[in-house]
C-alpha cells in the first residue's frame, strides 16, 4: 500500500494507487460465503480459470466524496448493485444481494477513509467492484466457483483535459457492441475491445472514439467509457437505451435533473453522427462516475472536424455539471434522494 501521506491529492489523473484494504468473498456450492476485509494484496488464481480463459468477468465503478465538512458521499449505490447483478445475470454468475453489497462498500470505504481525496481537490475516491469466474474450467461454459472483489483507488479526472473538453473521433472502422451482445452489461470484455481503437485514435491525436451502433455504422451509442449527449434544437438529446450502451447511472441523472432542474426537455431516441454537423447541435458532452461531465470540444469523422462552441463548455453543460458536482458533494440540496452518507 501507498502511504497516504505521500499522494499529492491535487495532482491525481486516473491511474493506480494502491490503498490499504480490500474485501473479498468467494462463491462456492451454489452460496456466498461472508466475505472478509484484508489488506490489498495478490491472490492465486488457476490457469484454467474461467476468467483468464473466456473472460467471464464483470465490474462496477463507484465513487466516494467529500463534502466541505468532510462527510463522506456515495451516488446512488443501490444502483451500481443493480447494475451489476444485471451484468452477472447476463454473464451467468451469481447475484449478491443489493443492501448487502451497498453496506460492504460502505465498509470497504471507511477501512481506505485516509485515502478520499479533500473536497477541494476535485478528486475521488473511485471504488471498483469485481465479479469474475475464478474455478478452473476447459469447455466454454460457467465456472463453478466465483470471487467477488472491491477494492479503491483515490483519482483525479478520468480525461487529463479535465473539464476544458475533448476531441472526439467518430469511427467508421470499429464497433463496440452489437444487438444481441453484451453492450448493456458491465462486462471486461467490452473494454478489452476498445483498448486498440482508442489508441489508434489518440496517436491521430484524439482522446477518445464516439461510436456509433453496428448494424448503420450510422447512429451514435456511447463514447468508450461514458454516455453521450447533444443539445439539438434547444432539447437535450441522448441515444436511446438500444441494448448496446451501457445504462448509466450520471446518464439517468442528468435526463432528471435537466427536465426536473433545468426545465429543459430532453430526449432519448436514435441520433445520427450527422446531426452533430448541423448548426441545430449547439453543444455535446459525455458524462459517467470516471468521466463525470466531459464537454466535448470537437468530433471528427474521416478528417471533417465539427468544433462546437469554440471548443468551449456550453452553457447547459456547465449548468448540468454544477448542478450535479454540487449535489454530489453537497453543495447543492439533494433533493432526489440520491446521496447516502458513509
Ligand atoms: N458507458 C460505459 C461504456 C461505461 O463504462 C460507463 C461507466 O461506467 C458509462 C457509460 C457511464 O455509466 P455510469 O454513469 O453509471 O458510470
Ligand atoms: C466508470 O465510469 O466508472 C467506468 O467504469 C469507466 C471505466 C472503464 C474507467
Amino acid at each position: 500500500m501507498v502511504d497516504p501521506k505521500d499522494i499529492d491529492f491535487y495532482s491525481l489523473g486516473f491511474n493506480f494507487i494502491e490503498t490499504k484494504t480490500m474485501f473479498m468473498a468467494t462463491h462456492k456450492n451454489g452460496k456466498w460465503n461472508e466475505g472478509e476485509l484484508m489488506p490489498f494484496g495478490n491472490f492465486e488464481i488457476s490457469p484454467a480459470s474461467c476468467v483468464i480463459n473466456y473472460g467471464q468477468g464483470i465490474f462496477e465503478g463507484m465513487k466516494a466524496l467529500k463534502g466541505k465538512n468532510g462527510e463522506i458521499t456515495l451516488f446512488r449505490p443501490k444502483e451500481n448493485a443493480k447494475r451489476f447483478n444485471f451484468s452477472a445475470r447476463r454473464m451467468l454468475m451469481p447475484e449478491y444481494d443489493v443492501d448487502k453489497f451497498v453496506d460492504t462498500v460502505k465498509r470497504v470505504v471507511k477501512e481506505n477513509e485516509e485515502y478520499i481525496p479533500p473536497y477541494d481537490s476535485g478528486g475521488a475516491l473511485y471504488i471498483r467492484p469485481i465479479l469474475f469466474g475464478y474455478g478452473p474450467i476447459l469447455g466454454v461454459h460457467s465456472a463453478e466457483e466465483f470471487k467477488l472483489i472491491i477494492f479503491t483507488v483515490p483519482v483525479g479526472p478520468y480525461f487529463p483535459e479535465g473539464f476544458k473538453g475533448i476531441n472526439l473521433e467518430i469511427s467508421k472502422k470499429y464497433t463496440r457492441a452489437a444487438p444481441g451482445g453484451t453492450g448493456s452489461a458491465k462486462t471486461i470484455c467490452n473494454y478489452a475491445g476498445t483498448m486498440l481503437p482508442a489508441k489508434e485514435s489518440k496517436a491521430r491525436g484524439f482522446a477518445q472514439i464516439l461510436y456509433l451502433d453496428a448494424i448503420h455504422m450510422e447512429y451514435i451509442e456511447e463514447v468508450g467509457a461514458a454516455n453521450f449527449f447533444a443539445m439539438i434544437n434547444g432539447k437535450l438529446a441522448t441515444p436511446r437505451k438500444s441494448g448496446t450502451i451501457l445504462e448509466g447511472i450520471t446518464r439517468e441523472s442528468i435526463l432528471e435533473l435537466a427536465s426536473k432542474k433545468l426545465g429543459i426537455e430532453i430526449e432519448e431516441r436514435d441520433m445520427s453522427y450527422k446531426e452533430l454537423y448541423d448548426e441545430s447541435c449547439t453543444e455535446v458532452f459525455c458524462a459517467g462516475t470516471a468521466a463525470v461531465i466531459t464537454p466535448i470540444a470537437s468530433v471528427t469523422l474521416e478528417g471533417k472536424e465539427r468544433i462546437f462552441n469554440n471548443r468551449e463548455p456550453g452553457e447547459i453543460t456547465n449548468k448540468v455539471y454544477k448542478l450535479l458536482t454540487g449535489i454530489q458533494r453537497l453543495d447543492i440540496e439533494d433533493e432526489f434522494g440520491w446521496i447516502i452518507k458513509v
